[in-house]
């Protein structure tokens, strides 16, 4: 019989499965990492790169051959669905033990909103596919400051949001590797379940402003803008329509007070708080300054 001991990474190249990477590595487990394409390999001891490409059913086999567990996560585009849900039968067919999806906070499949609609319909294929499961739906992510904002806080020491004063519990990536690693590695607690995973307090972009002015060291001042003004600046960015919309929805309901909703999951799992602003923006301090 084969033996099945690896853990097989997806989006092993991006900004979660780096982080897990990290973690899996440090614990000495084998870990087949997938990329479609080698040279972006970063080297940690014990995992094995391959290439494939979700698209492609006859690569995915040969990347989950002698996994006991699959970390499903990739970016959304027009492919998504299908990707995944490659990834998921190929999983099934080979008898993989588990397999933990990184979905959206707000999944749902009959979300007029794309990016919630195809994570949720992903969801629904898992849940029925008879593949053991577990659903890690994160909300919005702090990492997700180091682009634009970190850049105009270097140049200008302002940033510009569409949320009004609206609150928001942002996970820090690295909350979200552990608790995948946690779930890779001790599945059954977590068998067929969904985690909500956000940090333990909503915060609005005044407080994100006053924790950077803190590692800065000058003012920092957090500039409302509307929604009207987001939506251009995304689209002139080459932004697809798409995801247009589902970003200025996601505004759209952190400033009318939809999106303060916080979750245990990531406090209860790690034992131990969920990492905050303050935490985030000391550790990338460099990023800003
Ligand atoms: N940003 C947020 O606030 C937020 C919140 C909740 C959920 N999410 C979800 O998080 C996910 C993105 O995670 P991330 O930021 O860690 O990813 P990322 O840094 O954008 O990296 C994307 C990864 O997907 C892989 N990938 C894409 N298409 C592929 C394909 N056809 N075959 C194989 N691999 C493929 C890429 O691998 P290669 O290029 O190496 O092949 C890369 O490693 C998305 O699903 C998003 O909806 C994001």
């Amino acid at each position: 019989m084969e033996n099945k001991n690896n853990i097989t990474v997806f989006g092993a190249t991006g900004r979660i499965g780096k982080e897990l990477l990290k973690l899996l590595s440090q614990a000495q487990i084998s870990v087949t990492a997938v990329t479609r394409d080698k040279n972006k390999a970063v080297i940690f001891p014990g995992v094995v790169w391959v290439e494939a490409d979700m698209s492609d059913k006859a690569s995915l086999a040969a990347a989950l051959r002698g996994s006991r567990a699959v970390f499903l996560v990739s970016s959304v585009g027009k492919d998504f669905v299908t990707q995944q849900n490659n990834v998921i039968e190929a999983a099934q067919k080979l008898g993989v033990g588990h397999l933990v999806k990184l979905s959206s906070g707000v999944a749902d499949k009959e979300s007029p909103l794309y990016i919630p609609r195809v994570h949720g319909e992903v969801e629904a294929f898992l849940q029925t596919s008879g593949l053991p499961y577990t659903i890690l739906r994160a909300n919005g992510m702090m990492q997700n400051w180091l682009g634009e904002l970190a850049e105009s806080v270097k140049l200008e020491r302002k940033f510009y949001e569409s949320t009004g004063d609206g609150k928001r519990a942002y996970v820090d990536i690295r909350d979200i590797a552990e608790v995948a690693f946690k779930v890779l590695t001790a599945p059954q607690a977590h068998n067929n379940k969904t985690h909500l995973l956000t940090s333990d307090e909503a915060v609005n972009y005044d407080q994100v402003a006053r924790a950077l002015s803190d590692v800065v060291g000058e003012a920092v001042t957090y500039v409302p803008i509307s929604l009207d003004e987001a939506g251009r600046e995304m689209k002139e960015s080459g932004m697809p329509g798409w995801a247009v919309e589902t970003f200025l929805a996601y505004d759209q309901a952190q400033r009318n007070g939809q999106a303060e909703f916080v979750s245990r999951a990531v406090q209860d799992i790690l034992a131990k708080p969920a990492r905050t602003i303050e935490d985030f923006v000391l550790d990338y301090a460099d990023r800003f300054r």
